[in-house]
């Protein structure tokens, strides 16, 4: 349809390489949206004529419940969805649609207002998987764990301090994600195909429709940048990457050499062959699936780094790395969120490994600490109890008398008040004394679980009243279509 300068047509196959029509599906709703906000401006700013105005909006409005059909011959839903409102209202009319406007702002108006949906939705299911950690935490203040470093036995600790750590992460996901929204949710419509127009448009008539908090004002910034692009997969890569680690601490407790948790059945896998197994598909798709992620934050990043300013159709290519990372992020929430619920978990051999792991070591030194007696020494001799366990094959509360006397060998310590610290040490009695702010206290399980559901609480505040703001716009816009068609 644009092609009036130009000759020949282009032949199926360049066709085909051109056309972005396959993945415009994905904002054909808001292209047809923005359209109805632009002649609805048009008319407002006496552009158009409101006889004009009712056939365009009333042919977009018929647009909503098509399906558009790719082999159309248009290179993109833009030239399709104008095509159609001509054929439907007439070139008098439908040929004015495209009035004061390019596809270089028609197509980045769509991508922001996809995206800011996009954003609203995965922070919805932020809080759920967030709200189900905690939920989970709960049930679980009382379940001990050892807690690693290097994947080696570190510290007692609480399944319930394990999951509120992730809850904590997935909330600064949530945050950064809300942060993003504010710099997506800026109109570029009007900006033109770079330097804007001699119409006399009201770009901030059609910013306050659409339920934009602002405009994107420098036009060659509104049609060329991608930056917000970048922005949210970048933030989309974190999370994915932060839901990747927790796939992988369960892939490892799942192990029948751990035993620590099992995945309900539908989480799972089975073998081809091998008729006992049960395999954590799911979670390593979760890795799989991060690395997709950031392939498409490569793929955004390697595409706009080289263009020149104004838009460049380069700029095509990146929608389905956005579609992508979209649909890959909202599908492993929604299965986290169910997975954690239906998680079994198995306090028992949690708390055996637990137990028989000397992981009462630190709690040993730090009471000797609070007798004055400096860390460094208490660290020896806690270092020395660990090692003679280990080599006659007993936990340290078995030493023998003359055990504890070669641990305090070269030390002023006494040994029976070593003795006395090692048989009043128990792993609860250390989870009982761990008193210090967001440790596996128990007394900080309590606290930190009733402040992340206070969070959550004024996070779903903030989140309804911003979607409240975008879906009221859009239902008064409609109302002023209705009155005209
Ligand atoms: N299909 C294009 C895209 O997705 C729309 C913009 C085309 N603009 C142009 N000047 N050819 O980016």
């Amino acid at each position: 349809m644009y092609r009036s300068r130009l000759g020949n047509d282009l032949s199926d196959i360049t066709l085909d390489y051109v056309s972005s029509i396959d993945d415009d599906n994905a904002i054909a709703f808001y292209d047809i949206v923005g359209s109805q906000a632009h002649a609805l401006m048009l008319y407002q700013q006496n552009i158009i004529t409101k006889n004009d105005a009712k056939k365009i909006l009333s042919s977009l409005e018929t647009l909503k419940d098509e399906t558009f059909d790719s082999s159309s011959g248009a290179e993109d839903i833009h030239e399709l969805i104008e095509s159609l409102v001509i054929k439907r209202a007439g070139m008098a009319s439908g040929g004015k649609m495209h009035t004061a406007r390019s596809r270089n702002d028609q197509v980045v108006l769509d991508i922001r207002m996809k995206i800011r949906d996009d954003i609203n939705i995965i922070c919805n299911c932020l809080l759920d998987t967030i709200e189900a950690l905690v939920s989970v935490a709960k049930n679980h203040q009382k379940t001990i764990m050892p807690l690693y470093t290097h994947l080696q036995q570190a510290q007692a600790g609480l399944f319930s301090h394990y999951l509120l750590a992730h809850a904590d992460v997935l909330s600064r996901d949530f945050q950064r994600l809300y942060g993003t929204f504010e710099r997506i949710n800026q109109s570029p419509l009007g900006a033109g195909p770079v330097g804007g127009t001699s119409i006399p448009i009201d770009r901030h008539s059609t910013a306050k429709m659409l339920g934009f908090d602002d405009l994107v004002e420098n036009s060659i910034d509104a049609t060329s940048t991608r930056d917000f692009v970048a922005e949210y997969v970048s933030m989309i890569s974190i999370l994915m990457t932060n839901l990747s680690k927790i796939a992988e601490d369960f892939v490892i407790w799942s192990t029948s050499e751990f035993s620590f948790v099992e995945l309900a059945d539908e989480f799972t896998s089975p073998s081809s062959v091998m008729p006992q197994k049960k395999n954590p598909d799911i979670l390593e798709l979760t890795r799989g699936k991060t690395a997709e992620v950031i392939g498409n934050l490569t793929a955004i990043l390697t595409t706009v780094k080289g263009l020149a300013s104004g838009y460049g159709r380069d700029l095509q290519q990146i929608k389905s790395s956005i579609w992508s990372t979209s649909k890959i992020s909202i599908n492993t929430l929604l299965i986290f969120k169910s997975m954690l619920l239906t998680l079994k978990v198995n306090e028992k051999q949690m708390k055996k490994v637990t137990e028989s792991s000397n992981l009462i070591a630190l709690d040993i030194a730090e009471k000797l600490v609070q007798e004055g007696i400096p860390f460094r020494v208490t660290h020896k001799i806690a270092g020395s109890l660990t090692q003679l366990a280990h080599l006659s094959k007993k936990p340290i509360s078995k030493l023998t008398p003359s055990d504890i006397k070669k641990s305090v060998v070269d030390t002023k310590v006494d040994p029976n008040l070593v003795s006395e610290i090692i048989s009043s040490i128990t792993v609860v009695s250390s989870l009982k004394e761990r008193k210090s702010h967001g440790s596996s206290g128990y007394d900080e399980q309590k606290r930190m679980i009733l402040d992340r559901l206070k969070k959550i609480n004024d996070f779903r505040t903030d989140l309804t009243h911003r979607e409240n703001k975008i879906k009221s716009s859009l239902e008064d816009l409609k109302k002023q279509i209705d009155e005209i068609i």
